[in-house]
């Protein structure tokens, strides 16, 4: 008897839950937006994106990043480096470290669909329908 009651209690929660995020999502649609990595400088070569939906809670491109690591670490893997105030910089993605020496220079650019970002992953905020682009490039 004590199980039937409980049982009617979750069904009837799940309906309200369902029923609410329905109208929810028809509301207000998911807002995203895609992350590029790609490298076309040395092997082994790749250039994977992903769409993410942009958080609720103020986010930075390295919060995203995680996220995208999560869902496909084969196409997202990534290393850092953290710089005391100023935050992480990408060393490599999937490997693929920059280099920056007398025989070798290139570096991993950001940009968005307005160019280069003039700040770092830890303080850009994607915002919906951006294009962000993590791409290896000569320097
Ligand atoms: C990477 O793939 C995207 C499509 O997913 C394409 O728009 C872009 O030009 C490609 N970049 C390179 C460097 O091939
Ligand atoms: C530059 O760095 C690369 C990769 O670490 C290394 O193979 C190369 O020998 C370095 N060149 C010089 C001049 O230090
Ligand atoms: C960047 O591009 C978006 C549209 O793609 C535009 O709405 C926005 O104003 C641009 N931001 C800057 C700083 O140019």
């Amino acid at each position: 008897m004590k199980t039937a009651r409980y049982s009617l209690v979750i069904v009837c929660l799940m309906c309200i839950i369902g029923v609410h995020s329905t109208a929810a999502d028809h509301i207000r649609p998911i807002r995203t937006f895609t992350m590029t990595v790609t490298n076309s400088l040395k092997t082994p070569m790749f250039n994977n994106s992903i769409t993410l939906p942009i958080r609720w809670i103020r986010s930075r491109l390295i919060d995203y990043m995680e996220t995208a690591g999560d869902i496909d670490q084969s196409k997202f893997k990534f290393t850092v480096t953290y710089f005391a105030k100023l935050g992480y910089f990408v060393n490599a993605f999937n490997d693929v470290y920059s280099v920056w020496n007398a025989s070798e220079k290139n570096y991993w650019r950001i940009s968005n669909q307005n160019g280069s970002l003039n700040v770092g992953v830890s303080t850009y905020e994607p915002q919906k329908g951006d294009r962000v682009v993590f791409e290896l490039v000569s320097g």
